[in-house]
């Protein structure tokens, strides 16, 4: 990794959910990069602790906060602990793909605890004080599943509309206090998501691009969003998908 070039988030503070791997991780880098500091979120502290070295290593200002978003008790703990921040990256979630008829409900309750309520309560923790200082990001990881249907992707598609309508009420709720409030809708990206490298392949093909996204490609769009650069945008979910939401 290069070393940190500060550019225009010098002096805020940033808690990035699921910055152990994946899109997460590369968002915690890409922030630091421009000068936040971050707060690295996650369960797996090893995993953590890594994300933290490399961004310190950089020159970067990162520590590590771990929570069960699966866990209302400890979304809410995890932002008592946190304080105030200026940028709320909501990525943490998981992918769960089945078909309809054999889908569990302990699966289905399980991507709704983590992609839909962990956000909401997060953004209730967080935003009122955002508004208080009539200043504030919040960039929350939804998904193209959320816009186009997939097969066996009906209940994390679910997660995903639901985190987009969020999304749009939020902005509603809090722009005209300082708080800008969007969504970025990735195409497939090589994560170690569940779902694995094939099938990110595949869904990849039928891109107008014919090809998966890297994570940076990703963090690239979410850090704009975050950023003072991005001052004129509220309520919208960015595509960064390959066009495959356009066809
Ligand atoms: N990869 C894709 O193709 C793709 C495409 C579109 C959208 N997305 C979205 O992008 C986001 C990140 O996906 P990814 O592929 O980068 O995932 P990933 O590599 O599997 O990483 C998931 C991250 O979320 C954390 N996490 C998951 N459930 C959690 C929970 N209950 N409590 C706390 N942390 C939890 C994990 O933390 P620990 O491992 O430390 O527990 C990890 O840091 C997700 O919202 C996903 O839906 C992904």
């Amino acid at each position: 990794m290069s070393t940190m070039s500060q550019n225009n988030l010098e002096g805020q503070r940033a808690l990035v959910t699921g910055a152990t791997s994946g899109i997460g991780r590369a968002v915690a880098f890409q922030l630091a990069r421009d000068g936040a500091e971050v707060l690295v979120h996650g369960r797996d502290a090893a995993r953590g602790a890594e994300t933290v070295q490399e961004i310190t290593a950089a020159r970067g200002k990162a520590s590590f906060v771990a929570a069960d978003l699966g866990d209302v008790t400890d979304v809410q703990r995890l932002a008592t602990d946190v304080g105030d921040v200026d940028i709320l990256i909501n990525n943490a979630g998981i992918a769960l793909f089945g078909a309809t008829a054999e889908f569990e409900v302990s699966a289905f309750d399980k991507m709704f605890a983590s992609n839909v309520r962990a956000p909401f309560f997060l953004v209730a923790a967080f935003a009122p004080g955002m508004a208080a200082r009539d200043h504030g990001s919040i960039v929350s990881v939804s998904s193209m599943a959320g816009g186009v249907g997939l097969v066996g992707g009906a209940a994390y598609g679910a997660t995903k509309a639901s985190l987009e309508a969020m999304t749009r009420a939020w902005a509603a709720e809090y722009s005209a206090s300082g708080v800008r409030v969007n969504a970025i809708a990735p195409g497939p990206v090589y994560t170690p998501t569940p779902s694995g490298p094939d099938f990110i392949t595949a869904l990849g093909e039928t891109t107008p691009m014919h090809r998966a996204a890297q994570p940076e490609e990703i963090a690239e769009v979410v850090s704009f969003l975050a950023s003072p650069r991005a001052s004129y945008i509220t309520g919208t979910t960015v595509a960064a998908d390959g066009g495959r939401r356009a066809i």
